[in-house]
């Protein structure tokens, strides 16, 4: 054994080192997913910190399980390897070493079980008497949300009020999708037919990357949505715009889009409050479009750019778009950007 002295300090030293890379990789993981806009490791939520909270204890206890099996491993292996003269260590009945790696895992079970059940119940519990309800409605492929209470409906942007709790209600018109916004909450399927809910108080003023999370056709990938979360002043002010009827502008460019978007028969599929003609609901209401970050199921950036290469194509855009291509000419889109931006 005195030979091998210094090649065992070797190999202790060799499965530390290992060991603490590894660590050290996860923990690289760990923290730079917090950069990332779909994290769930910077919790905006009550109910999104409780998940987070289980998700650290779990993290450092299979961590630390991890980092003595990886260790451990890799020096028992070098230092009782079978050799001339040392058979490889075998360990048969040996009760107490038996007894130890059996109730050791299941006290670290037990400890990842209290804080889950604590944090399952709260979050699919009932939400609080004063919740703001939020109906949230699938379509493929994009997000409509309906304020019951307060007669808004508007897509792909959800606003919500600071430090209130939000009540979900899920549904949707087609085939399944799932709501979700990592920094805010879990995800939760929307089914046809059916009601499910969520609720989560946000506790921080910003902007959050929401998207569905369920495989729900060709534009799956493109069923995206914002949330943007809003001191209670700048969230009623934002209520009052929206509940505005559009104005039907009377002369120019917006005038002429106004007639064309009712002769190119986007009125049967849209919604805007304030023209008689367009009553359709099929595709999103468009009574404040101009005011929305995001256009095409929250695809990309609602500007004038993005708004043509829309009108002019949308399936080649978004693939499976309901929304037809209708051969617009030039002067037609031309017209049609001019009216939809009027409608703020
Ligand atoms: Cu809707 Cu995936």
């Amino acid at each position: 054994m005195g030979r091998s002295g210094p090649r065992r300090m070797i190999a202790i030293v060799l499965s530390l080192v290992i060991t603490a890379v590894t660590v050290w990789l996860m923990y690289i993981a760990f923290v730079d997913s917090a950069d990332t806009p779909q994290t769930t490791y910077q919790a905006m939520s009550d109910n999104a910190q409780l998940a987070q909270d289980v998700y650290t204890i779990i993290f450092i206890l299979a961590g630390a399980v991890m980092a003595g099996v990886i260790a451990l491993t890799l020096a028992f292996s070098f230092i009782y390897r079978e050799r001339p003269g040392q058979q490889a260590l075998q360990i048969h009945g040996n009760s107490k070493l038996e007894l130890l790696w059996t109730l050791l895992p299941v006290l670290i079970v037990a400890a990842m079980a209290v804080p889950t059940f604590n944090a399952i119940a709260v979050i699919t519990g009932d939400a609080p008497e004063d919740s703001l309800e939020v109906k949230a409605v699938g379509y493929q492929w994009w997000f409509q949300f309906q304020y019951p209470e307060l007669g808004v409906v508007t897509a792909s942007d959800l606003h919500l009020p600071v430090d209130r709790p939000i009540l979900v209600k899920l549904e949707s018109k087609d085939v399944i999708h799932s709501f979700w916004v990592p920094q805010l909450s879990g995800k939760v399927d929307m089914v046809p037919g059916h009601t499910n809910q969520l609720w989560f108080t946000p506790n921080t003023v910003g902007e959050f990357m929401g998207q569905c999370a369920e495989f729900c056709g060709l534009s799956h990938a493109n069923m995206r949505f914002r949330v943007f979360v809003h001191t209670q002043e700048d969230f009623d002010a934002w209520v009052q715009s929206q509940l505005a009827e559009a104005a039907t502008p009377e002369e120019g460019l917006a005038a002429a889009g106004a007639q064309q978007f009712t002769m190119s028969g986007c009125i049967g599929c849209h919604t805007v409050r304030g023209n008689a003609l367009a009553m359709g609901v099929i595709g999103p209401e468009l009574t404040h479009f101009g005011s929305r970050t995001r256009l095409a199921g929250g695809m990309v950036e609602n500007t004038e750019v993005e708004l043509r290469r829309w009108l002019k194509n949308p399936p080649a855009m978004k693939p499976g778009s309901i929304m037809p291509n209708l051969n617009l000419t030039d002067e037609q889109i031309d017209s049609l950007v001019a009216y939809l931006y009027s409608l703020q």
